[in-house]
């Protein structure tokens, strides 16, 4: 982290964001056969996104800070899709997080995922930073679509708040 300045979004706010970020992909023309969830921050934007695509979504939980709040060298897989290449295989693919960081999380899902030999994979994030990357998206993935830009800042979601009504106040 950059800065130590924060930026606090609402429910609202992200309801909001991820309309245009579904608009966005419907006007593309991208028609998904299935959402996969980066767990655990993309489970709600996935399931908000459903709202406007209504797609079944999967899910697959990943790690990369540790109990100490530290990166760890690679992201630590929690769950991931069982019989995966029988569901995934020919599929078009919308793989949802809710943030582009240092993209290596990104980068890690998009080529398991590719291994499973899916149509075609597109990435669907509520914020991309923008900021240096240590990861990358791969030149197969054509589709990249953000609801928000946002500036190198830690950014506080509504589900990580232990006083919701005092959230950014
Ligand atoms: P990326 O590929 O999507 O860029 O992600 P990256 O590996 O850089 O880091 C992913 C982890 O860092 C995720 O948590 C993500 O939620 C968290 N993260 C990065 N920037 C922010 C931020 O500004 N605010 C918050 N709240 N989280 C951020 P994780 O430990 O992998 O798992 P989980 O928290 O999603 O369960
Ligand atoms: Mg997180």
């Amino acid at each position: 982290m950059s800065s130590n300045e924060k930026i606090f979004f609402t429910y609202n706010d992200i309801h909001n964001t991820i309309q245009k970020l579904s608009a966005q992909i419907q006007q593309s023309g991208f028609e998904p056969d299935l959402i996969v969830a980066i767990g655990t921050g993309g489970f709600i934007p996935a399931r908000i996104i459903k709202t406007y695509l209504n797609k079944p979504i999967l899910t697959v939980g990943l790690k990369l800070y540790d109990e100490n709040n530290k990166p760890k060298d690679a992201p630590e897989k929690i769950q991931w899709i069982d019989e995966v290449e029988k569901k995934l295989k020919g599929k078009k693919i919308l793989l949802v997080d809710e943030v582009d960081d240092s993209r290596v999380t990104l980068e890690y899902c998009l080529r398991e995922l590719m291994s499973d030999e899916p149509s075609e994979i597109a990435v669907a994030v509520l914020h991309n930073k923008n900021k240096e990357k240590r990861g990358s998206i791969p030149d197969e993935i054509k589709l990249y679509f953000a609801g928000q830009e946002l500036p190198d800042k830690w950014v506080c979601y509504p589900w990580d708040a232990i006083d919701i009504n005092n959230h950014g106040k």
